[in-house]
């Protein structure tokens, strides 16, 4: 159950999203973050006592794929409506409230898609400092064929009469476009009247007021006496969750930081510095040697990860034991993750890919510390910030839990790895220097086994291929092939074939995901 927030929100103001399966709804909840209010996405058939339980000071009931009048279609308990509490529905959920109160949604003759023109009739509230016509974002083949009684139009387009809609009384509104899509010009301006005006919210939410109060929080949830356990990884989300822990519970958080031999170019330095400067609790572990000499002679790239993540488990324990008892266990576990997990049914899916404590044994199955799991990637980026973590950590890119062994492919040799550690390393200083680095999800360099002729001075060479691969994502679900400039692109190949030993070739990965994957093992 995703509703039913922890101690440490409770204050602020929020609007709950009712998610009815939108590829928009996170896009809701973030707009509404960006008013400095808190918002979160609940499952649609949440009930009525669940709802009001956590006083939230609107609901919007969130787009869906559905056609309401098919069967099966996802609904929400009609006593909702009931509650007092202030309603916007989107698109879908504007069918819903259309459904309730007794009106029609059909079929359009036209179906609407993109940007369009719409005419504002009432300006007094949701579209307050809206001009009119306005474009707005629209994505639908059904619409509101007969408005209920009880409800009156405050906006049409050419083919939808009922583009926005008010109850004559109660506080219920209805948009059959899209506000939280950046392509409808004032939907900042319609969300912020619905969470100020309409729901009276204040904004509050700000990330020092997560920082204090998701602190104070930890410190009543973990009682004295009682101790934490943190797989550190030196990325974003792992540091950012231990340096609030740590502020909570200091000396009784204990972080562990395992080199497996295929981190980054200086990333163990960097890591150790940052943490150190903290004066966070750490063990580091140097097992690069354990986990170099089991991966001797594996190709095939899931025997490589289960590898890696047998003897991650096995060095985590040794240090848990040596140092134990814990009774809990941290994790930087991010808002997507918990959503996905709800949606999907499986905790599994994703969060594997985040985190590298997956298959611990049985005795250290501790209660879960997630102080970020309200939080989205760009946000913690700001929790980090905050917090005073240096940029190379809080802007940093996601990298995976097998480290380099995901970009080597096929057996993991010190000549491979030394060839992929070095040109990644100039491929992302060459974006960080053309400014590009951030606006990237990720930027690294794969190196294989083919090899190609070159010539070095005079001399025929025989060197590796390296590949460099540089996307565009907004989750790391789906991502483009970054189109980088061709000066940058061949300033990283002259720096890569010059500077790095034994590499004669440079290309570009030019698959997007799917139907590739982002890293090639
Ligand atoms: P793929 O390669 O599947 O990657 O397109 C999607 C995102 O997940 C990261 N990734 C991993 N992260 N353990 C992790 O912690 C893994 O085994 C793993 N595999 C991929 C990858 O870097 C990308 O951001």
């Amino acid at each position: 159950m995703t509703a039913g927030l922890e101690g440490s929100l409770q204050q602020a103001d929020r609007i709950v999203i009712l998610d009815f399966g939108s590829q928009y709804a996170h896009l809701i909840a973030r707009r509404i973050r960006e008013l400095n209010v808190y918002s979160e996405l609940v499952p649609p058939n949440i009930s009525p006592g669940e709802l009001a339980f956590s006083k939230p000071k609107g609901l919007i009931l969130s787009g869906g794929p559905a056609s309401i009048y098919k069967p099966g279609a996802p609904t929400c308990n009609p006593e909702i409506f009931k509650l007092g509490i202030p309603i916007l529905g989107i698109c879908y959920g504007l069918h819903l409230i259309a459904q309730a109160f007794g009106g029609k949604v059909e079929p359009a003759e036209k179906r609407e898609y993109g940007k369009i023109e719409l005419y504002v009739d009432d300006h007094s509230d949701l579209f307050e400092n809206v001009e009119s016509p306005t474009i707005c974002w629209m994505s639908h083949g059904d619409l509101v064929s007969n408005l209920p009684e009880e409800f009156e139009v405050i906006a049409h387009t050419a083919n939808t009469p009922a583009a926005a809609v008010r109850h004559r009384k109660l506080k219920i509104y209805g948009v059959q476009f899209h506000p939280e899509v950046a392509h409808t010009l004032k939907g900042l301006v319609i969300l912020r009247n619905f969470a100020y005006k309409i729901c009276g919210c204040k904004p509050t939410w700000t990330m020092k007021s997560f920082v204090e109060e998701t602190v104070e929080s930890i410190r009543r949830k973990v009682p004295p006496g009682e101790r934490v356990l943190c797989a550190l990884s030196g990325g974003v989300d792992s540091t950012t969750a231990a340096l609030l822990a740590s502020k909570a519970l200091n000396e009784r958080l204990l972080c562990v930081f395992v080199n497996n031999g295929l981190l980054r170019k200086g990333e163990p330095e960097k890591v150790l510095e940052t943490v150190k400067s903290f004066n966070l609790n750490l063990v580091y572990v140097d097992a690069s040697d354990r986990f170099l000499s089991r991966l001797k002679g594996v190709a095939d790239p899931e025997e490589k990860r289960r590898i890696i993540g047998e003897e991650f488990v096995k060095v985590f324990s040794e240090v848990a034991e040596q140092h134990g008892p814990f009774q809990w266990l941290l994790q930087g576990t991010l808002y997507p993750d918990v959503i996905e997990s709800a949606r999907t049914g499986s905790p599994a899916s994703r969060i594997k890919t985040h985190h590298n404590v997956a298959g611990l044994p049985e005795w250290m199955k501790f209660k879960l510390l997630e102080p970020l799991r309200y939080l989205y990637k760009d946000e913690v980026r700001k929790v980090a910030r905050l917090l005073g973590l240096p940029e190379e950590i809080a802007g940093r890119h996601p990298f995976p839990g097998p480290g380099l062994a995901a970009r080597v492919i096929g057996e993991v040799t010190a000549e491979k790895l030394r060839i992929c550690r070095e040109a990644s390393y100039i491929v992302e200083e060459e974006l960080k220097k053309a400014g590009l680095y951030g606006e990237v999800w990720q930027a690294f360099a794969v190196v294989g086994d083919d090899k190609a002729v070159g010539v070095l001075g005079d001399e025929r060479s025989h060197g590796y291929m390296v590949t460099v691969r540089v996307v565009e994502s907004v989750d790391g679900m789906t991502a483009n092939w970054k189109k980088l400039p061709y000066e940058v692109l061949e300033r990283i190949s002259v720096r890569i074939t010059n500077e790095v030993k034994n590499v004669t070739w440079v290309n570009y990965a030019i698959s997007n995901k799917p139907p590739a994957t982002i890293e090639p093992c």
